[in-house]
């Protein structure tokens, strides 16, 4: 059983300027609450026990949105007891139970996040949750983890793109088996329109093997001398690990750029 999630928040969120200049962009409110709990909340409600959260010392904020104890109790004092505040210090406490920190102060890429964490994964495979990626409506890593529990692979969620903007992406390679979902013979970080092997990319939800830590270990840094997550799935790939694509019916909501962040408020308020 996937029990255990990594969530890697240690990136600079330059395209989040100049929001990111005093807000961690997982923080930054959307609709009301922040990007942040929209993942905790897919994650538990698929069976999620432990979170494990990447971040850095210039990111602190999102360990003391969770460790404001003696702030929340102080408050609630004074405000005789306020029923929405103490609900929400509830959910918050509930949320810390289930949340490991672990730092990573040079940010070489969502590969060496994920290796920082290779002491904590006790089982076979892991769930990896990029917060970037909102995805609502409808519960995607649940639906990954069904399709990991029936096949017992590694499962990465896509969705078709433009063909215009797949270098936006990682992109797949790979041969359709149903409706839903399909076998991944290659992955490319971010190709060119000439070089992308289709329109179905890479949306930041990953079941991985374990194995997946000593790839990592020995792995070159690649486009713009980081460490991609992609480039270890490529290699694991070639020594024949299984890998399916998930076509996932939840709605996508790309929360990493400006304009996708001002929308995903948008269409969440509209629900
Ligand atoms: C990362 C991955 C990329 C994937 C994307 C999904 O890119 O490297 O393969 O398609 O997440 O959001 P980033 O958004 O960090 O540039």
């Amino acid at each position: 059983m996937i029990k255990q999630a990594i969530v890697p928040l240690a990136g600079l969120g330059t395209r989040l300027l100049p929001l990111t200049s005093v807000l961690p962009k997982e923080l930054l409110p959307i609709n009301g609450k922040p990007g942040l709990e929209y993942i905790l909340e897919e994650g538990v409600n698929a069976g999620i026990k432990e979170f494990i959260f990447i971040i850095s010392r210039k990111k602190k904020e999102i360990k003391k949105y969770f460790y404001n104890d003696s702030f929340y109790k102080k408050i609630i004092k004074k405000k005789n007891k306020n029923k929405r505040l103490m609900l929400e210090f509830a959910k918050i406490r509930k949320y810390k139970k289930k949340i490991k920190f672990i730092y990573q102060d040079v940010p070489r890429g969502t590969g060496d996040a994920v290796l920082k964490c290779k002491n904590y994964i006790r089982s076979k495979y892991f769930l990896l949750l990029l917060p970037d990626d909102l995805i609502i409506k409808n519960n995607c890593s649940q639906s990954m983890i069904r399709l990991h529990t029936k096949y017992k692979s590694s499962v990465i969620a896509s969705k078709k793109v433009k063909k215009k903007d797949v270098s936006r992406w990682g992109i797949f390679d790979l041969k359709k088996f149903n409706k839903n979902s399909f076998f991944i013979k290659d992955v490319i970080e971010k190709p060119s329109i000439k070089n992308a092997p289709s329109n179905y990319a890479i949306i930041g939800r990953y079941i991985l093997p374990k194995e997946i830590f000593k790839i990592l270990q020995n792995q070159k840094p690649g486009k713009n001398a980081e460490i991609h997550i992609t480039d270890a799935i490529k290699t694991l790939i070639n020594k024949k690990e299984k890998f399916l694509g998930h076509i996932f019916s939840g709605k996508y909501l790309d929360c990493g750029t400006m304009a996708g962040y001002i929308n995903s408020s948008i269409k969440i308020s509209k629900l």
